[in-house]
Parts: structure tokens; sequence; C-alpha cells
């Protein structure tokens, strides 16, 4: 499903050049759980962003379920983002005004839903998530932990391919971040295909794969 070649993305400041991925090679299968591991501006970000088409890369190839990303269009790539990926952050990314349930239909509105299947979709994604109770309240009223399911919710409502899910547990205590980590063991087990990124070896043993990446370079752990 993703297949990067010889991967580049440098970062120019001023006089100096960071490469923030140096010549990645990463293969990742439809129905894989893989976690990307690495220290704090290794690159994890920006390969996430590449993988989940925010960002290009200056050089290499990537491919995702088989088409070269770089003959889309800009607004090529947004349909894409929007019906095959489902993004998940360390700080949730909720909009405020919003309830629970409105920000989980909003990916829906964009795709042009109707407005009763879209109910339907919101209440399937926030009963697995074990939010449906709390589908009024607004963010400032919820639990971190309930915060990031809803984001969750939000990522299922679309049924997406691929999830891509960068520090996901980052703003959590262990026991919630466990919690978060069940839902996306589940989500694995259900069919769906996961990409897990995080600094903490402790949460990225939980995927069936671990990738490390150290200075934008790419290596498999065994
Ligand atoms: N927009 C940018 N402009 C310039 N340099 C950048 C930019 N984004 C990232 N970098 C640099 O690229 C490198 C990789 O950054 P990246 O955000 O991918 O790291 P990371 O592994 O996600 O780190 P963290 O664990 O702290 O989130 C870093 O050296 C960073 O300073
Ligand atoms: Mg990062």
């Amino acid at each position: 499903m993703i297949i990067m070649k010889d991967v580049s993305k440098i970062y120019n400041i001023g006089d100096e050049e960071v490469r923030a991925l140096d010549h990645a090679n990463l293969r990742i299968g439809a129905g894989e759980f893989v976690s990307i591991i690495g220290p704090s501006g290794s690159g994890k970000s920006t390969l996430m962003n590449i993988i989940g088409c925010l960002d290009m890369a200056d050089s290499g190839e990537y491919f995702l379920d088989g088409q070269s990303i770089e003959q889309y269009s800009e607004n090529e790539l947004a349909r894409i983002r929007n019906h095959k990926i489902g993004f998940i952050f360390q700080n949730f990314n909720l909009l405020a005004k919003l309830t629970a349930e409105e920000n989980a239909e909003l990916p829906l509105i964009y795709q042009g839903v109707r407005p009763s299947e879209r109910k339907e979709r919101v209440e399937e994604a926030l009963r697995r998530v074990e939010l449906w109770e709390r589908r009024k309240h607004r963010p400032t009223e919820l639990s971190g932990g309930q915060q990031q399911r809803v984001a969750i919710a939000r990522a299922l409502v679309t049924r997406p391919s691929l999830f891509l899910a960068d520090e996901p547990t980052g703003n959590l205590d262990s026991k919630t971040g466990q919690d978060i980590m069940r839902l996306f063991h589940e989500l694995h087990e259900s069919g769906n295909t996961i990409v897990l990124i995080t600094h903490d070896d402790a949460v990225a043993k939980q995927a069936n794969r671990r990738i490390y990446i150290m200075d934008g370079r790419v290596e498999e752990v065994a």
C-alpha cells in the first residue's frame, strides 16, 4: 500500500541544510500495523507528512495504493487525504466550538455525504470508541483520552484504508495511552492498516513491525 523509494526531504535554513529525510526506503503492506520510532528531530513527522500526502518529497518516489503521488494536483491530493487516510494527532486537533458528534461528522460534510448517512456513520464511530453518551460535549468538557477518542471517531467515519497517527498517546498518561493503543489494536484486528509514529519504545513495541528513523535515515528493527 505504501512504497517509498529513495525519498529525501531537505530544509534550508539560512546557509544550513537539514536532511529531514535522507534517501528513505519504506514498504508497508495493506493490513499491517507498523510503528515508526526515532528521537526528536529524526524526521518522523516529515515522514508522516509525506505518507499522508500533506507534503511532497524533494526527490525519490512515493506510491500510495500503487499510484505515484507526483501526478496529482493539489485538489486531487486533498481528495486522497479525505478519502483514504484517517489522521490522528498528538494534540487531537478538534474544533473547540463543535461538539464531539459535530467534530466527528466534519470529514463527511467535506465529502458531500448526505445527512442521514452522516448521522449513521457518526453514531457507529462514536459507539465504537465508546463515546456515544458524550456526543453533545465539547472538547473542553472531555478528558484528553476522550478527546483522542473523538479524533479517532472522526478518522473512522470516512472508512479510510490507512490510519496515520503522529504521537497519539504523547499527551496522555500511560493508562489512558494504553486505552488508546487498545483501540488501535481493535482497528488493526478489523483489517485496517495502521502507521503509528512515536518516540516511546514501549508504545512502538505494540505494533507488529517497528521501523526506526535516525537523522532522516530509515531502518527496520528486528
Ligand atoms: N518546516 C521546516 N523547516 C525547516 N526545518 C524543518 C521543518 N520541519 C522540520 N524541520 C527539521 O527537520 C528535521 C526533522 O523534523 P521532524 O519534525 O520530522 O522530526 P520529528 O522526528 O517529528 O521530531 P519530534 O519527535 O520532536 O516531533 C528536524 O531537524 C527539524 O528541525
Ligand atoms: Mg514530530
